[in-house]
């Protein structure tokens, strides 16, 4: 079958890397794709928002299934778009339509959700410009650190964690009143601080039946020791050694199942993935948030120790017969490293060269943001590379990530070598 891939990222060519091992895929697209993705498939020159355009493409190329890599087509109804149109209503999109979404696209919308459902989740209220003042008369009654969260998409900067309540307040204003985060802001959730430490469990569903795909961890923060500003993520490891069997079976039991079974109950169709940041509070699972597709690094973790047949395991979902598909995972460690341009989280250049791929030998290679320019592989994006190994301990595959991360070159080139060494 020929599958299309939407989206750019190291997410994405982790896809493609996985799709192109299987024997059910005979043509395989990547829109847009990078640097790396052309050597699993052809990439194609649309926007991952360009509905139209990708209809076009999928009709023209005999497109059996459509694997949305990023939320922003998600939550903008791409799945809804293909189900509105008879021509290509019979072509299987992995990914939610808008309702399921909203899970990630409304904050106040998934933790009425989690409420709904009886699912773990921090104590919290929601506040528009209606309720600004009862909002503001709500913090004085709260426990300090307490967190503010702008209720759409965010692009990762809409949570804010306030040490103050003077702070709080005038976040909560800014937000709400002066739109500090554009519509995402016009409503808030203010929410209990957790503390714990802090996983993600993935899990692929058809709607009825799921399979749990590994836990991962990621590493958010620029710097070594997790200090200084928010990046969309500079590595992760699979599986979590916190997250043992016993926890992991409070996560299906408390999480997993009331959420594929909410959905149900609330009509919500749902075949794709769903991403569940979760707190570890003394061994208990709080929901931290959902989101409704695979996290990027932690595909690039996560992937590599799927040891079944992805294609397969999409068709189930395609086909709702999830269920009856064989799963399993492999034992060993996998290791993320990302490789970032210099000035990332902020201001960085593009351009630049990006040389040494061929040493690495060991490990798993996956391009972000990279792009070829006549035939020189080049940095195009803040995220550029994300080098990931596999061995039988986390030692060894962070030891082995690092190195080889150390072994491609690029100017300005920057990444953590501390990725997962506070596990051990
Ligand atoms: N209730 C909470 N208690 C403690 N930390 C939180 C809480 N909610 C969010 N955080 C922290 O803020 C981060 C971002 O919040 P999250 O809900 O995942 O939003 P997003 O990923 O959309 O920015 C989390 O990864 C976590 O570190
Ligand atoms: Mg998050």
């Amino acid at each position: 079958m020929n599958i299309l891939i939407i989206g750019s990222g190291g997410r994405e060519s982790a896809f493609a890397w996985k799709i192109a091992q299987s024997t059910l895929t005979d043509k395989l697209f990547i829109a847009p794709g990078n640097a790396g993705t052309s050597a699993y498939g052809e990439n194609i020159a649309l926007g991952v928002t360009d509905f139209e355009g990708i209809a076009a493409f999928v009709l023209n190329n005999d497109i059996h299934l459509v694997l949305v890599g990023p939320e922003e087509p998600l939550v903008k109804g791409i799945h809804d778009y293909f189900l509105g149109r008879d021509d290509i209503r019979h072509i299987p999109v992995i990914g939610p339509q808008q309702a399921g979404a909203q899970l990630e696209g409304s904050k106040d919308f998934s933790k009425e959700f989690m409420l709904r459902h009886n699912i773990p989740t921090a104590a919290y209220r929601s506040f528009n410009r209606d309720t600004l003042a009862d909002g503001l008369a709500y913090l004085e009654t709260q426990k300090l650190p307490i967190v503010l969260k702008a209720d759409g998409l965010a692009a990762g900067k809409g949570v804010l964690i306030c040490t103050s309540l003077e702070e709080a307040q005038a976040e909560l204003k800014a937000m709400i009143a002066d739109a500090k985060f554009g519509d995402a802001s016009s409503v808030v959730v203010i929410e209990e601080f957790l503390t714990g430490i802090e996983l993600s469990v993935f899990v692929l569903t058809d709607g009825h039946s799921y399979k749990v795909l590994p836990s991962a961890k990621d590493y958010k923060r620029v710097g070594e020791g997790d200090t200084g500003l928010n990046t969309g993520g500079m590595g992760s490891v699979s599986p979590v050694p916190f997250a043992d069997e016993a926890f992991l079976k409070k996560v299906e039991d408390r999480v997993i199942i009331p959420t594929i079974e909410g959905l149900k109950k609330d009509g919500i169709p749902y075949k794709g993935f769903i991403f569940i940041g979760l707190m570890n509070t003394n061994g208990e699972p709080y929901v931290i948030e959902y989101n409704v597709r695979m996290g990027d690094p932690e595909t690039e973790s996560v992937l590599p120790r799927i040891e079944s047949d992805l294609v397969d395991l999409l068709l189930g979902v395609a086909q709702e017969n999830l269920g009856e598909k064989s799963f399993s995972i492999s034992s060993k460690t996998a290791a993320t490293v990302v490789l970032v341009a210099g000035g990332y989280p902020g201001h960085y250049e593009n351009g630049f060269a990006i040389t040494g791929l061929e040493n690495v030998k060991e490990s798993f290679l996956f391009h972000a943001g990279t792009k070829s320019v006549n035939g020189e592989v080049q940095t195009a994006g803040g995220r550029v590379l994300a080098v990931t190994a596999m061995e039988d301990t986390l030692f060894d595959a962070l030891q082995q990530a690092t190195a080889d991360a150390g072994r491609i070159f690029f100017d300005r080139k920057y990444f953590r070598r501390d990725i997962g060494f506070d596990l051990i």
